[in-house]
C-alpha cells in the first residue's frame, strides 16, 4: 500500500485513503510485535532529530524502527552538537539525508518541519514543531479512538486545556475532519482557545463545535482529550502558574460513564490518579499504540508495506 507523500509534515496533507491505509497496517503491526518483531526495515537508517525534549515520540519511534529490523541514529539537544551550531536546517537535512534513509526531527519553530521537507534527500516525518503540528501523535490518537471506541465516525469529542499552544489538538482536529458527523467541545481557559486557523476549518468543513471555559459542560462525551498547559510556550511565567491547573480530571467526572479518557502525555496534574484504575482511562494504551503506528508509517514511507 502506498500514501499519497512522501513527507509528512502535518495531517492536513492526509487524504481518507491515507489514513484507511496507516490504520489498516497498524493493526497487522499488532501481529509483528505479538511474535517480537521482524526483519522487513533491515538495511534501514532512520535519524532521528530532537532539538526538543521528547521521551515518547522518540522512544517509541526508536522502538518501531528496532522491531522492524532497522537501525538508528539519534541527535538529542540538537543545540549543543557540532551541526547545529548556527548550520541552516536546510543544511543539516543535506547533511543527515546522506545518511539516513528516513528522518524524523522535533523542533521549536513551527514551520520547520516544511522547511526540512522541502529540501531533504529521504523521507521526512515531522515529530513536532514547536506549536504547530504534530501528525504522528494525531494519527496515533485516531488509532485509538479506533480502537477504543470501535468506530471514528460520530464521535463527540471534548478537547481540554492549553489548545492555543498544544499541537497535538490542532493536528487531531484536521485529521478528524476526514470522518463523518463528528462534534467538538472545546474546554479552555480564554487565554488559551483553539486558533483560528482550527475553528475557521470546523467552520469550512461545517463540523459542529461547542467552545466553553467550563469543563463540566464536556462531560457527556464519547472521548475526553486532556492536555498539558504548554509551559515552554510562555514568555510570562505567572501566566503559566496562574493557567497551568485549572481543569483537573478526577475519577468522580467518568467513572460509571462511557467516556474515553485520552491524553498525549506527559501529564502534569491535568488527570488525578484516581482515574488510572478506571477502564476509561485510554492514555497508557494510547502511548501504546504510538509504536505499532510509527511502525506502519516507517515502512510505508519507506515503500516496504
Ligand atoms: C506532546 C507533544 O510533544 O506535543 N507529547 C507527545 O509527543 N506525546 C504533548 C505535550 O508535550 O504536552
Amino acid at each position: 500500500m502506498s500514501l499519497s507523500f512522501q513527507h509528512l509534515t502535518s495531517t492536513k496533507q492526509l487524504s481518507r485513503e491515507d489514513t484507511d491505509a496507516i490504520l489498516k497496517i497498524s493493526g497487522e503491526m499488532e501481529d509483528v510485535l505479538e511474535k517480537g518483531g521482524s526483519d522487513l526495515l533491515a538495511d534501514k537508517v532512520l535519524a532521528a532529530l530532537f532539538y526538543e525534549p521528547s521521551t515518547r515520540t522518540r522512544l517509541s519511534f526508536e522502538t518501531a524502527m528496532h522491531r522492524l529490523g532497522g537501525k538508528v541514529v539519534t541527535a538529542v539537544g540538537m543545540q549543543f552538537s557540532s551541526l547545529y551550531k548556527g548550520e541552516t536546517i536546510e543544511d543539516t537535512m543535506n547533511v543527515v539525508g546522506r545518511y539516513a534513509d528516513i528522518i524524523v526531527m522535533r523542533h521549536p519553530e513551527q514551520g520547520s518541519a516544511d522547511t526540512a521537507a522541502s529540501v531533504s534527500p529521504v523521507p521526512f516525518i515531522n515529530g513536532g514543531d514547536g506549536p504547530g503540528q504534530h501528525p504522528t501523535q494525531a494519527l496515533l490518537d485516531l488509532y485509538t479512538i479506533q480502537k477504543e471506541r470501535k468506530k471514528i465516525d460520530d464521535i463527540h469529542i471534548t478537547m481540554v486545556g492549553d489548545l492555543k499552544f498544544g499541537r497535538t489538538v490542532h493536528s487531531l482536529s484536521f485529521l478528524l475532519g476526514l470522518y463523518n458527523n463528528l462534534r467538538f467541545t472545546l474546554v479552555s481557559p480564554k487565554e488559551l482557545t483553539m486558533p483560528e486557523k482550527v475553528t475557521s476549518f470546523f467552520k469550512e468543513k461545517g463540523i459542529e463545535f461547542t467552545e466553553t471555559q467550563d469543563l463540566e459542560q464536556g462531560l457527556d462525551a464519547d472521548v475526553i482529550y486532556m492536555t498539558r498547559v504548554q509551559e515552554e510556550r510562555f514568555e510570562d511565567k505567572s501566566e503559566f502558574e496562574r493557567l497551568k491547573l485549572k481543569y483537573v480530571l478526577e475519577a468522580k467526572h467518568v467513572k460509571g460513564k462511557d467516556i474515553t479518557v485520552m491524553h498525549p502525555l506527559p501529564r502534569i496534574g491535568e488527570i488525578s490518579e484516581d482515574v488510572d484504575p478506571l477502564p476509561n482511562a485510554a492514555y497508557f494504551r494510547q502511548a501504546r499504540n504510538g509504536v505499532p503506528l510509527r511502525m506502519a508509517l516507517l515502512a510505508m514511507l519507506l515503500g516496504k508495506a
